[in-house]
């Protein structure tokens, strides 16, 4: 399928477009809160209309306070409104319980200082906490594998959120096709949305294209590779998106850094970019490089090849005590493990 195809799914029924690059604001436990929520002042001051928030983030206060100083003109540059911007928001894994689920949802909309959000993703389709910075070798006695009927649940949460005018459209993220199936069959909203870790070394062809084929928008996350990510989400045999030789000479000939290489085969395959940056530089030329001079075909089938299969973040925090490994997360074998 073409990209410009796949644009006609990112128009659900409402007609409602979301932007085609968001701003990341996971500061990967290393960027403080106010730094993030500066980020994402300048960010709409230049032109970025999309932002991908998450409770578990810890920074929705300081982005609310950034949010009502940009709406009400007050940030430095003309106010945009409310509805010129697109804000996301995500359920933590410890809040699935229906009615911590309700609490979550309104709690994120109030340290947003908003009155409705445009997405609300289930962050997770676990239910599993873990406490922040923990060793990725611990186990939760808590936690369990995927169990549908508890994730409809919560589901059913969000479907009543939208239809108390709290947010326009909701969706999943880190899903894999197994669960995605099940969840299709019982929606009574289907998601808008599927948020899903997306860069050349690992392009998820086969969910990119079910997720597209049924209507769902593939939100792309770690865009660049997540540089930054923390320490518990590194593994020695994890590559490197913006090192990669065909990257590199495609950046090389186009004259432009290896991070807009990135950006710019996300579009033209089709996902929204999320890239994360605290740099105004950084901020401003991941814009430019999603907005203008879009890959030809050529190039896109280049780095088409060079997908590695390799996840960075692999999630090994939300395993149940039991499972294997964090490949037990992603269903590999096409059926969801118990
Ligand atoms: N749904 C989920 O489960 C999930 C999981 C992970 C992430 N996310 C979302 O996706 C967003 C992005 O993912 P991510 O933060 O993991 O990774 P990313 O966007 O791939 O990488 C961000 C890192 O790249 C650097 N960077 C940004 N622009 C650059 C440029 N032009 N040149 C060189 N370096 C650049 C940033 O540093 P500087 O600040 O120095 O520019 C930062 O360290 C997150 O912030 C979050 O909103 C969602």
């Amino acid at each position: 399928m073409q990209a410009k195809d796949l644009q006609a799914a990112f128009r659900p029924a409402s007609g409602a477009a979301i932007p085609p690059v968001g701003l990341g604001t996971f500061g990967s436990d290393s960027v403080g809160h106010q730094e993030v929520a500066e980020a994402v002042r300048y960010a709409v001051g230049i032109g970025y209309r999309h932002i991908d928030c998450a409770a578990v983030y810890g920074n929705e206060k300081e982005i609310g306070a950034v949010l009502k100083s940009i709406t009400t003109g007050t940030a430095g540059y003309p106010a945009v409104a409310r509805k010129d911007l697109w804000i996301t928001s995500k359920l933590w894994n410890d809040m699935h319980p229906p009615a911590k689920a309700e609490a979550a949802f309104k709690k994120s909309l109030s340290d947003l200082g908003l009155d409705y959000l445009d997405l609300y993703l289930v962050h997770w389709p676990f239910p599993n906490f873990h406490p922040p910075k923990c060793d990725v070798s611990s186990r939760s006695p808590d936690a369990t594998p995927y169990i549908h009927e508890r994730f409809m649940e919560t589901w059913a949460v969000l479907e009543r959120m939208a239809a108390a005018g709290l947010v326009r459209h909701i969706g999943t993220s880190n899903m894999t096709i197994p669960k995605l199936k099940l969840v299709l069959a019982d929606a009574r909203i289907k998601p808008f949305a599927n948020e899903m870790e997306l860069h050349p070394h690992f392009q998820q062809g086969e969910l990119f294209d079910y997720v597209v084929k049924n209507g769902i928008v593939p939100i792309g996350y770690s865009p660049l590779g997540s540089p930054g990510r923390p320490d518990r989400d590194k593994t020695p045999e994890d590559t490197v998106d913006m090192d990669d030789p065909v990257i590199l000479d495609i950046a090389a000939k186009r004259g432009i850094h290896p991070a807009a290489v990135c950006l710019k085969w996300a579009v033209k395959r089709g996902q929204i970019p999320i890239p994360f940056s605290v740099k105004e530089r950084n901020i401003e030329s991941n814009l430019r490089a999603a907005s203008v001079d879009p890959l030809t075909d050529a190039e896109l089938r280049a780095i088409g090849k060079i997908d590695k299969n390799c996840r960075l973040i692999k999630g090994q925090v939300f395993l149940w005590q039991g499972a294997a490994g964090w490949e037990d997360l992603w269903d590999l074998d096409g059926t969801i493990t118990k």
